[in-house]
């Protein structure tokens, strides 16, 4: 399409592939996100880019969020974001699905389409189809002057600047910052107190460093990496914000190291997929230290108990549960861990597509932008 960046534009320089400079990039990225959106003196976000004056904002009764593969999975973290924050109902639905099933568009639900590239076709007849039927739309979108973002006419630009690899990464990373803006924005329109509003500026204004010591230790995670060798299937599991982490790291293996990865709410294991647990079925789990943690500890426990090895991804001090292998995050706030926490996966997903020898940035069967039905 003609709205995606040419390679030559923009060079991967000193590194092997575009996903990794890509990862790399996101601390620059984030800040770009973050760039004069923090407004500390109301303890509130500013968003220029969203018409809806502060009174209509008021009336929004319900938020969908729309988007496809890893767009719908940020919509789905941003979704819990503005859940919590603001307390408004919030779901996240792909977009691929929302516009065949001739959705009902109410007059208090804002939809909200997020898209990397903005010319996604099913994501574009979603918002077309929201707009046809008199409701109103906002794009999350990177690339400025795309066709969504053009018929969406308000929103929030990543600013994430170009991304060349198929798989998304900074634009994942940076999708969900802009819906937790707006959850503040939200919120601070509501009952987030003016203590909630700061903490949650401040946390913001440090995650772009906080992303920044974690890819110091990509030693670390290639060392993980090799935890994959000799499986073909690994289940990916979480809870609540940390599913949706989980069903990004899964995207993200599958789409780069051809391995079957299924992610699954850790609340459901035991209502079936558990049968699939052996000793060559590797779990990942998402283990923020948030109220679900115990929770968390028996679901390692069962997966234990079938001999499945299991990689935590957690943040850290003790949690007496047996998993074989972790990696820590240092906590920052609980509304942002999560997003933490997916930054190892994303370096583990290319350290075993590179020990698998796969073309990272170009896999097999996909194409960076589907502008076609
Ligand atoms: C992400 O790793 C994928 N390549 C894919 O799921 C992508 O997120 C999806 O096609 C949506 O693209 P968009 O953000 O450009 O709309």
């Amino acid at each position: 399409s003609a709205m995606i960046w040419k390679d030559e534009s923009y060079d991967k320089g000193a590194f092997d592939h575009y996903m990794r400079k890509e990862i790399a990039d996101q601390p620059e990225a984030l800040r770009r996100t973050l760039s004069g959106r923090l407004e500390p003196r109301f303890q509130t976000t500013h968003l220029g880019g969203i018409t809806l004056t502060a009174r209509e904002l008021l009336d929004v009764r319900r938020i969908r969020i729309l988007g496809c593969g890893a767009a719908y999975i940020a919509g789905a973290l941003g979704a819990h974001l503005i859940e919590q924050l603001a307390r408004i109902p919030c779901q996240a639905e792909a977009a691929s699905e929302f516009r065949y099933r001739n959705p009902v568009i109410e007059m208090d639900t804002l939809y909200i389409a997020v898209s990397q590239s903005g010319e996604t076709f099913d994501t574009l007849a979603a918002v077309q189809e929201v707009k046809r039927k008199g409701g109103r739309v906002m794009g999350i979108v990177n690339v400025v002057g795309s066709t969504i973002a053009r018929e969406c006419g308000q929103g929030i630009y990543l600013h994430a600047g170009p991304e060349i690899a198929v798989v998304s990464t900074k634009t994942f990373t940076c999708s969900v910052v802009a819906m937790a803006l707006l959850a503040v924005h939200l919120g601070r329109l509501r009952d987030l107190s003016n203590a909630n509003g700061a903490r949650l500026l401040r946390a913001l204004d440090a995650l772009p460093d906080r992303v920044a010591a974690i890819l110091e230790r990509e030693d670390e995670i290639a060392r993980l990496a090799e935890f994959f060798q000799g499986a073909e299937h690994a289940f990916y599991v979480g809870r609540s914000a940390g599913y949706a982490i989980a069903m990004e790291g899964a995207l993200k293996l599958k789409e780069i190291s051809y391995l079957h990865a299924e992610a699954y709410p850790a609340s459901e294991l035991k209502h079936g997929p558990l049968a699939l647990v052996t000793p060559e079925t590797p779990t990942v789990i998402v283990l923020p230290r948030d109220d679900l943690l115990a929770k968390n500890v028996s679901t390692i426990e069962e997966v234990k108990a079938r001999g499945g090895p299991v990689i935590a991804i957690t943040h850290p001090g003790e949690t007496h549960a047996p998993f074989d292998r972790s990696f820590e995050v240092p906590a920052l706030e609980p509304e942002l861990d999560p997003l933490l926490l997916n930054i190892p996966l994303q370096l583990l997903a290319y350290h075993v597509a590179r020990q698998r020898g796969c073309d990272i940035d170009k896999p097999r069967n996909l194409a960076k932008s589907v502008t076609v039905e």
